[in-house]
């Protein structure tokens, strides 16, 4: 790509500040101008790309030839207000980040010049800088006008994306999807971590033993799918297993409630995989049951 774009960025957190950085680095863009919630927070974003004037009106951000919207997904839905209070941006391209609104959220803002989209990256942003190593292949989920996802996909595939356009998306359900994989597996983590703590390992080991287990799966996942990573008592028709960690967890409820629900979750994928016998289903329902 040769074309290196003019990006001004509205709310430059831990998503936009990352992407910035990345373009950056590959010389994909110049940063314009930044305008965070607070002038603290905008000078140090600012400071961290090493580029972009720190602004505190919106309508400062214009000219540009990209406008990022990093802020938080609950403010989306009012943007259009805030942005055209003193007329339409000059602007080529407004899009966002959020995975739960599509592009739609931003339609008062389309005009003849100005186009919009929705980018959802499919990763975890810490904040932390990382390298666009470890950002190339991330499923980066795309809607909106074909120009300006012609723009932005030139622009994510400077960065290596996986770059997706559905036809169709639901994107509360999308968004669940990307939330059961990205969010709640650190809840699961963090179950994980506290059963073995619970048992009597010291936390450092109980990372450990929890990290090593679920990068193994996350490996088997990708390379074998569903189905086929499914192990453990439930996945053998070991309801005796079952049994002996249910009797346990009684003594912490939290822990038991969370158990029992992916233990059925887990039975209905086994059922699923076919390997189990009815005698075998019928132990493990029962017992599930019984700890309801
Ligand atoms: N983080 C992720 O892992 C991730 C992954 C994929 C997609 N996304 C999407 O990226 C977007 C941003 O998420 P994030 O995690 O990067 O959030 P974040 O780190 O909390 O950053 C939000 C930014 O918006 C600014 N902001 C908030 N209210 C504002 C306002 N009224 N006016 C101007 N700026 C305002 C904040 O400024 P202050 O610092 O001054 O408060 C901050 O710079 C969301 O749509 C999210 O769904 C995030």
């Amino acid at each position: 790509m040769s074309e290196r774009h003019r990006l001004s960025i509205l709310g430059c957190g831990r998503a936009a500040g990352t992407l910035a950085g990345l373009w950056l680095q590959q010389g994909a863009v110049s940063v314009h101008r930044i305008c965070n919630r607070t002038p603290a927070s905008t000078r140090r974003a600012v400071d961290r790309l090493g580029q972009g004037v720190a602004v505190d009106r919106l309508q400062a951000l214009f000219p540009a030839d990209i406008l990022l919207l990093g802020i938080t997904d609950s403010l989306l839905p009012e943007i259009d207000r805030l942005l055209l209070n003193d007329g339409p941006p000059a602007v080529k391209v407004v899009f966002h980040l959020s995975g739960v609104h599509d592009a739609e959220v931003l339609a008062a803002l389309r005009t003849e010049e100005c186009r919009i989209a929705a980018v959802h990256p499919a990763r975890s942003f810490s904040g932390a800088a990382i390298s666009p190593q470890r950002f190339t292949g991330t499923p980066c989920i795309a809607r909106g006008d074909q120009q300006a996802l012609a723009l932005l996909r030139d622009l994510f595939l400077t960065l290596g994306a996986d770059w997706q356009q559905p036809d169709a998306l639901d994107q509360r359900l999308y968004h669940a999807g990307t939330v059961f994989a990205g969010n709640y597996s650190t809840t699961l983590a963090s179950l994980a971590r506290s059963t073995l703590i619970e048992a009597g390992l010291p936390a450092d080991s109980a990372a450990r033993v929890q990290t090593r287990l679920m990068r193994g799966v996350v490996d088997n996942l990708a390379e074998h799918g569903v189905l086929s990573s499914l192990t453990g008592p439930i996945d053998r028709g070991d309801a005796t297993t079952v049994e002996a960690h249910l009797d346990a967890l009684q003594a912490f409820p939290e822990l038991h409630r969370a158990y029992l629900d992916l233990a059925r979750e887990t039975l209905r994928l086994a059922v699923e995989k076919g390997r189990l016998n009815a005698s075998a289903i019928s132990r493990i329902a029962d017992l599930l049951a019984q700890h309801d």
